[in-house]
Protein backbone atom coordinates (compact mmCIF):
# COMPACT_ATOMS: atom_id res chain seq x y z
CA UNK A 1 0.00 0.00 0.00
CA UNK A 2 1.14 3.54 -0.70
CA UNK A 3 1.81 6.18 1.92
CA UNK A 4 -1.44 8.31 -0.07
CA UNK A 5 -3.38 5.08 0.26
CA UNK A 6 -2.74 4.02 3.77
CA UNK A 7 -3.46 7.85 4.68
CA UNK A 8 -6.76 7.79 2.38
CA UNK A 9 -7.53 4.42 4.31
CA UNK A 10 -7.32 5.94 7.93
CA UNK A 11 -8.51 9.17 7.15
CA UNK A 12 -11.89 6.73 5.90
CA UNK A 13 -12.24 4.73 8.98
CA UNK A 14 -11.74 8.15 11.24
CA UNK A 15 -14.77 9.76 9.32
CA UNK A 16 -16.52 6.51 9.40
CA UNK A 17 -16.25 6.06 12.80
CA UNK A 18 -17.35 10.15 13.93
CA UNK A 19 -20.30 9.78 11.28
CA UNK A 20 -21.63 6.86 12.98
CA UNK A 21 -24.60 8.52 14.57
CA UNK A 22 -25.26 10.98 11.80
CA UNK A 23 -28.76 10.99 10.74
CA UNK A 24 -29.79 9.73 7.36
CA UNK A 25 -29.62 12.88 5.08
CA UNK A 26 -25.84 13.49 6.04
CA UNK A 27 -24.53 10.34 7.49
CA UNK A 28 -20.87 7.92 6.04
CA UNK A 29 -23.47 6.96 2.86
CA UNK A 30 -23.77 10.61 2.34
CA UNK A 31 -19.70 11.08 2.20
CA UNK A 32 -19.34 8.09 0.11
CA UNK A 33 -21.89 9.50 -2.35
CA UNK A 34 -20.21 12.48 -2.51
CA UNK A 35 -16.82 10.66 -2.68
CA UNK A 36 -18.05 8.54 -5.62
CA UNK A 37 -19.45 11.72 -7.07
CA UNK A 38 -16.02 13.58 -6.94
CA UNK A 39 -14.22 10.72 -8.42
CA UNK A 40 -16.28 10.83 -11.44
CA UNK A 41 -15.91 14.75 -12.05
CA UNK A 42 -11.84 14.65 -10.86
CA UNK A 43 -12.22 11.71 -13.60
CA UNK A 44 -13.59 14.46 -16.45
CA UNK A 45 -11.26 17.26 -15.31
CA UNK A 46 -7.41 15.64 -14.97
CA UNK A 47 -6.09 19.27 -13.97
CA UNK A 48 -7.40 18.14 -10.44
CA UNK A 49 -5.19 16.57 -7.78
CA UNK A 50 -6.94 12.90 -7.31
CA UNK A 51 -5.52 13.05 -3.41
CA UNK A 52 -7.06 16.29 -2.36
CA UNK A 53 -9.92 15.92 -4.09
CA UNK A 54 -10.75 12.63 -2.41
CA UNK A 55 -9.38 13.42 0.96
CA UNK A 56 -11.67 16.80 0.78
CA UNK A 57 -14.54 14.57 -0.35
CA UNK A 58 -14.03 12.22 2.91
CA UNK A 59 -14.20 15.18 4.73
CA UNK A 60 -15.91 17.78 3.87
CA UNK A 61 -18.60 16.76 6.73
CA UNK A 62 -16.71 15.59 9.36
CA UNK A 63 -18.21 18.70 11.57
CA UNK A 64 -21.96 17.43 10.74
CA UNK A 65 -22.47 16.24 14.77
CA UNK A 66 -21.15 19.31 16.54
CA UNK A 67 -22.89 21.32 14.20
CA UNK A 68 -26.18 19.55 15.03
CA UNK A 69 -25.13 19.56 18.48
CA UNK A 70 -25.17 23.26 18.73
CA UNK A 71 -28.18 23.49 17.04
CA UNK A 72 -26.62 25.42 14.15
CA UNK A 73 -24.47 27.59 15.84
CA UNK A 74 -21.22 26.17 15.22
CA UNK A 75 -20.59 25.96 10.87
CA UNK A 76 -19.62 22.70 9.86
CA UNK A 77 -17.82 23.57 7.36
CA UNK A 78 -15.84 26.43 8.83
CA UNK A 79 -14.98 23.52 11.88
CA UNK A 80 -14.50 20.54 9.59
CA UNK A 81 -11.73 22.77 7.81
CA UNK A 82 -10.13 22.97 11.34
CA UNK A 83 -10.52 19.71 12.11
CA UNK A 84 -9.28 18.25 8.58
CA UNK A 85 -6.23 20.05 8.45
CA UNK A 86 -5.11 19.31 12.04
CA UNK A 87 -5.99 15.22 11.18
CA UNK A 88 -4.28 15.15 8.03
CA UNK A 89 -1.05 17.13 10.04
CA UNK A 90 -1.11 14.72 12.68
CA UNK A 91 -1.31 11.62 10.05
CA UNK A 92 1.85 12.79 8.14
CA UNK A 93 0.13 14.43 5.36
CA UNK A 94 1.92 17.73 3.75
CA UNK A 95 1.13 21.10 4.77
CA UNK A 96 0.24 21.60 1.12
CA UNK A 97 -2.28 18.81 0.98
CA UNK A 98 -3.90 19.58 4.52
CA UNK A 99 -4.24 23.86 3.54
CA UNK A 100 -5.63 22.54 0.10
CA UNK A 101 -8.18 19.98 1.45
CA UNK A 102 -9.31 22.35 4.15
CA UNK A 103 -9.64 25.04 1.94
CA UNK A 104 -12.44 22.57 -0.22
CA UNK A 105 -13.98 21.62 3.14
CA UNK A 106 -14.59 25.53 4.13
CA UNK A 107 -15.93 26.48 1.00
CA UNK A 108 -18.64 23.61 0.09
CA UNK A 109 -21.32 24.82 1.60
CA UNK A 110 -24.13 25.75 -0.78
CA UNK A 111 -25.05 29.41 0.03
CA UNK A 112 -22.02 30.61 2.07
CA UNK A 113 -19.66 33.74 1.82
CA UNK A 114 -16.57 31.39 1.54
CA UNK A 115 -16.86 30.52 -2.37
CA UNK A 116 -14.50 27.79 -3.80
CA UNK A 117 -11.24 29.08 -5.41
CA UNK A 118 -9.61 25.73 -6.59
CA UNK A 119 -9.98 23.46 -9.08
CA UNK A 120 -10.71 20.63 -6.14
CA UNK A 121 -12.49 22.84 -3.93
CA UNK A 122 -14.99 23.44 -6.75
CA UNK A 123 -15.33 19.51 -7.66
CA UNK A 124 -15.96 18.94 -4.19
CA UNK A 125 -18.84 21.53 -3.75
CA UNK A 126 -20.24 19.98 -6.98
CA UNK A 127 -19.48 16.49 -5.94
CA UNK A 128 -21.83 17.45 -2.53
CA UNK A 129 -24.68 19.22 -4.58
CA UNK A 130 -25.08 16.63 -6.58
CA UNK A 131 -26.32 14.12 -3.75
CA UNK A 132 -28.89 16.34 -3.29
CA UNK A 133 -30.29 15.52 -7.00
CA UNK A 134 -31.33 12.61 -8.67
CA UNK A 135 -33.22 9.66 -7.40
CA UNK A 136 -30.75 9.92 -4.29
CA UNK A 137 -31.47 13.48 -4.17
CA UNK A 138 -35.70 12.53 -3.81
CA UNK A 139 -34.84 9.37 -1.28
CA UNK A 140 -33.12 12.54 1.23
CA UNK A 141 -36.00 14.99 0.82
CA UNK A 142 -38.68 12.38 1.34
CA UNK A 143 -36.57 11.70 4.51
CA UNK A 144 -35.64 14.63 5.95
CA UNK A 145 -39.45 15.74 5.38
CA UNK A 146 -40.36 12.15 7.22
CA UNK A 147 -38.59 13.34 10.27
CA UNK A 148 -40.01 17.12 10.95
CA UNK A 149 -43.49 15.20 10.49
CA UNK A 150 -44.04 17.08 6.57
CA UNK A 151 -46.90 15.70 4.32
CA UNK A 152 -46.09 13.20 1.30
CA UNK A 153 -46.83 16.40 -1.04
CA UNK A 154 -48.16 19.62 -1.49
CA UNK A 155 -49.26 22.58 -4.17
CA UNK A 156 -46.36 25.18 -5.14
CA UNK A 157 -49.23 27.56 -3.47
CA UNK A 158 -48.72 25.54 -0.25
CA UNK A 159 -45.43 24.78 -0.38
CA UNK A 160 -44.03 28.12 -1.05
CA UNK A 161 -45.90 30.09 1.65
CA UNK A 162 -45.12 27.48 3.84
CA UNK A 163 -42.25 28.06 6.93
CA UNK A 164 -39.11 25.46 7.12
CA UNK A 165 -40.19 22.63 9.41
CA UNK A 166 -43.84 22.67 9.75
CA UNK A 167 -46.16 20.34 7.73
CA UNK A 168 -45.86 22.03 4.62
CA UNK A 169 -41.81 21.31 4.97
CA UNK A 170 -42.49 18.82 1.70
CA UNK A 171 -39.77 17.31 -0.25
CA UNK A 172 -41.59 19.38 -3.15
CA UNK A 173 -40.65 22.81 -0.84
CA UNK A 174 -37.45 21.72 -0.97
CA UNK A 175 -37.24 20.98 -4.61
CA UNK A 176 -38.66 24.33 -5.21
CA UNK A 177 -36.76 26.76 -3.04
CA UNK A 178 -33.67 25.09 -3.50
CA UNK A 179 -33.02 21.51 -5.87
CA UNK A 180 -34.26 23.20 -8.63
CA UNK A 181 -31.31 25.26 -8.63
CA UNK A 182 -28.66 23.28 -7.90
CA UNK A 183 -27.53 22.39 -11.37
CA UNK A 184 -27.53 26.36 -12.36
CA UNK A 185 -25.06 26.97 -9.34
CA UNK A 186 -22.65 24.34 -9.85
CA UNK A 187 -18.96 25.43 -10.50
CA UNK A 188 -17.44 22.68 -13.36
CA UNK A 189 -19.12 21.89 -16.63
CA UNK A 190 -19.12 18.07 -15.65
CA UNK A 191 -20.73 19.10 -12.68
CA UNK A 192 -23.17 21.34 -14.42
CA UNK A 193 -24.22 18.60 -17.10
CA UNK A 194 -24.54 15.92 -14.23
CA UNK A 195 -26.84 18.05 -12.95
CA UNK A 196 -29.27 18.75 -15.08
CA UNK A 197 -29.43 15.58 -16.19
CA UNK A 198 -30.32 14.39 -12.82
CA UNK A 199 -32.62 17.66 -12.40
CA UNK A 200 -34.75 16.29 -14.93
CA UNK A 201 -35.50 13.04 -13.91
CA UNK A 202 -36.82 14.69 -10.51
CA UNK A 203 -39.21 17.22 -12.59
CA UNK A 204 -40.47 13.80 -14.21
CA UNK A 205 -41.19 12.15 -10.91
CA UNK A 206 -42.89 15.58 -9.28
CA UNK A 207 -44.93 15.38 -12.52
CA UNK A 208 -46.05 11.91 -12.02
CA UNK A 209 -47.21 12.17 -8.25
CA UNK A 210 -48.77 15.06 -9.07
CA UNK A 211 -50.56 13.03 -12.34
CA UNK A 212 -50.83 9.99 -9.64
CA UNK A 213 -53.02 12.78 -7.26
CA UNK A 214 -55.16 13.28 -9.56
CA UNK A 215 -55.94 10.68 -11.19
CA UNK A 216 -57.28 9.20 -7.57
CA UNK A 217 -59.54 11.99 -6.68
CA UNK A 218 -61.24 11.69 -10.09
FE1 LIG B 1 -21.86 19.93 4.27
FE1 LIG C 1 -22.38 16.96 2.37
Amino acid sequence: MSPSDRLFARVREEVKRKLAGASGCHDFDHTLRVLANARMLAAQLPDADRQVVELAALLHDIARPEEMESQGRLCHAALGAKIAREMLLQMGASEFTAAAVAEAVRSHRYRDEVEPQSLEAKIVFDADKLDSLGAVGLGRAFLFAGRVGARLHNTDEEALNAPAYSREDTAYREYLFKLRHLPGAMLTLPGRTEGTRRLRFMRRFFDRIEAEIHAAAE
